[in-house]
């Protein structure tokens, strides 16, 4: 196997529960994995070497949430947005129906697409979830399709009520496509999947179906995962702390007692800080949940609808001008906090034995991120 040294490292962040940062730094990779971190001047040989330049190294990203199968555009609603309209829960129903139009090469490239767009700026780990088919056919091709481009797949079938089961097409029935969606739909995609959300809000699904879902998906062997308060309070934090939920994701809207029960917990607080930005909601404050004890996490939650970024580095530049993250904060988020709305110990860090999933700045220090916002300083994305 191949050894590679990267030299002339600033400062390397390797979340090292000891050190989480060093300066003047080198770090080996062997066999994909972080095998040697220390002094420059300490550094072993390898058969390879890469200089940094004198810039900053840092763990790949870990974006936890994004919604890449779908179809189309929506533009014309963040122009509405922008112009004052409210966001709604019911414009999903629009990428539903672009979506059940596409072909499957249609639907793998566009998600194809933004993978290359997230790992350019810097996500070596990204989650997709369906949850714009809404039949039994289209959530099995969007969870098929994106096992091929990722192991973090989410069957979101729990999206919204698909339009023919409101007005009477297939069935005037909400408990319908509930039934669907623990039953056949359940079947047919937890095969291809790691985990089970729901979109648990008013205009999608209640805190009583959504416990019924997310059961359904934990009985099949499947992860859960929550949308939550975020378009309002909501006992679907509760739920999701309750289940056992890896991540509870949003939380635009927490109330005092969510974040008591969230730090008493494993379950990630997940924030999307592209979402108020794109929808003119307020930032949630992440202070109240970090002074508290709770595991954050920052994430794009690239969608159509509500968020369509898939740059980490301006959700962190956001994250740290508007939700009160200093700058150290939003990168462990956005690493080490992703990582653990995953379960996933090999990424998110570059201590020893860690998957080297990492990234080269052209900047001395990550603080460029918020500092420089929109500028691209990610010079190289290595990754295992
Ligand atoms: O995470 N909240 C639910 N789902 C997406 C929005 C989907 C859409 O508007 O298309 C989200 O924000
Ligand atoms: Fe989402």
């Amino acid at each position: 196997m191949t050894t590679t040294v990267i030299e002339n490292i600033a400062l390397l962040v390797t979340h090292d529960d000891e050190r989480p940062e060093r300066t003047d730094a080198a770090l080996v990779i062997d066999d994909g994995r972080v095998a040697w971190v220390g002094d420059a001047r300490d550094a072993p040989a390898a058969d390879l070497s890469l200089d940094a330049g004198g810039g900053c190294v840092i763990p790949g990203f870990v974006d936890s949430h994004a919604h890449l199968m779908f179809a189309g555009d929506r533009a014309d609603e963040f122009e509405a947005r922008m112009a004052g309209r409210t966001y709604e829960a019911g414009g999903i129903r629009r990428t539903v129906a672009a979506t059940r139009a596409a072909t499957d090469e249609q639907l793998l490239a566009n998600a194809a697409r933004l993978m290359s767009e997230l790992r350019s700026q810097g996500s070596t780990t990204v989650e997709i979830k369906s949850g714009y088919g809404l039949s039994v056919a289209d959530e099995e091709r969007s969870v098929r399709l994106a096992a091929t481009l990722t192991p973090e797949v989410t069957f979101l079938g729990a999206h919204v009520v698909p339009a023919e089961f409101l007005n009477g097409t297939v069935a005037d029935d909400r408990d319908a496509y509930v039934d669907l969606v623990v039953g056949e739909m359940l079947d047919a995609c937890a095969p291809h999947a790691r985990w089970i959300d729901v979109f648990c809000e008013t205009g999608a699904f209640t805190v009583e179906e959504s416990r019924r879902i997310l059961e359904a998906g934990i009985a099949k062997g499947l992860g859960a995962r929550v949308h939550a308060a975020q378009l309002g309070e909501s006992d679907g934090v509760r739920l999701a702390v309750e289940l056992g939920a890896a991540s509870v994701d949003h939380g635009t809207f927490l109330t005092d007692r969510d974040i008591e029960v969230l730090a008493g917990s494993n379950t990630v607080a997940t924030l999307l800080p592209g979402v108020e930005f794109s929808t003119r909601q307020p930032y949630p404050d992440v202070r109240r949940l970090l002074d508290a004890g709770a595991t954050v996490a920052l994430a794009t939650d690239c969608n159509p609808g509500s968020s369509f970024t898939t740059s980490m580095p301006f959700c962190l530049a956001v994250a740290v001008r508007d939700m009160g993250f200093t700058p150290a904060e939003a990168l462990r988020a956005a690493t080490l906090g992703g990582a653990a709305a995953l379960r996933r110990e090999d990424v998110g860090h570059l201590r020893l034995g860690a998957r080297a999933d990492l990234l080269v700045l052209d900047a001395p220090t990550y603080v460029h991120f918020a500092y420089r916002p929109g500028v691209p300083i990610i010079r190289d994305v290595l990754s295992a």
